[in-house]
């Protein structure tokens, strides 16, 4: 089966690893973080309460999510930027923690692997609950402080303010709530290859993954 999970914490560079390994293997992706943003997205245009757990799961059951290359369709509204703002994370890591949403998304994620010459899955969980049969299971970890630091870069060549503290806090505080939610939390699958990617380069990761990929078949 061609699946490689990565897992990791937030700013672990997991987007961007991923990508570049699908390009390479010639592979689709699954963003689940994306699905949690776009979760999250819903409870806040569709006026739902977030603290009715019922009410988060069910919005979700209804919503037409269509990938597009760089581009997110949600019931045909293009929400790509939406889903990268900051408030649509926080909202995303908060219903996250719901079981009933998790299961409601399990399904959506496992069918990104039909039809497909190989996926690169990444997230928070699916090397332990959404595809633990996967033969390659990533753990990507990386210094908080070298995170805050990529994160806080990123905004700033994109132009955006930002303030090196306050991402650095905010980063914290979701790696607390994803590690210690009592479903699904983020933790490395038993059998996972762990990459401490604080002191590597973007390729250099890539290159790891390829060869731990390639020792595996
Ligand atoms: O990876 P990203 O930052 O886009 O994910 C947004 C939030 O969704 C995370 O903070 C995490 O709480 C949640 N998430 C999750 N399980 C996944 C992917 C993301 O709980 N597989």
């Amino acid at each position: 089966m061609n699946l490689i999970t990565i897992d990791g914490p937030s700013a672990s560079g997991k987007g961007t690893i991923s990508a570049l390994v699908a390009k390479k293997l010639g592979w689709a992706i699954l963003d689940s973080g994306a699905l949690y943003r776009i979760s999250a997205y819903a409870v806040q245009t569709k006026g739902i309460n977030p603290e009715d757990e019922g009410a988060v799961a069910a919005v979700v059951s209804d919503l037409d999510i269509q990938f597009k290359t760089s581009e997110v369709f949600v019931d045909g509204v293009e929400v790509s930027d939406i889903l990268r703002l900051e408030s649509t994370g926080k909202m995303a890591s908060k219903i996250a923690t719901y079981p009933t949403l998790r299961q409601a998304l399990l399904d959506r994620q496992r069918n990104f692997i039909h039809g497909v010459a190989g996926l690169v899955a990444d997230g928070r969980d699916m090397g332990t609950v959404v595809f633990p049969q996967a033969p390659l299971k990533i753990f990507l970890v990386a210094d908080v402080n070298e995170r805050a630091n990529r994160r806080y870069k990123q905004l700033v060549d994109k132009g955006i303010e930002a303030n090196f503290d306050e991402i650095l806090v905010d980063l914290k505080r979701r790696d607390e709530q994803d590690m210690n939610r009592a479903v699904a939390p983020l933790k490395p699958a038993e059998d996972a290859v762990v990459i401490d990617s604080s002191y590597m380069g973007i390729q250099e990761v890539v290159e790891a993954i390829l060869g731990a990929w390639a020792d595996c078949i």
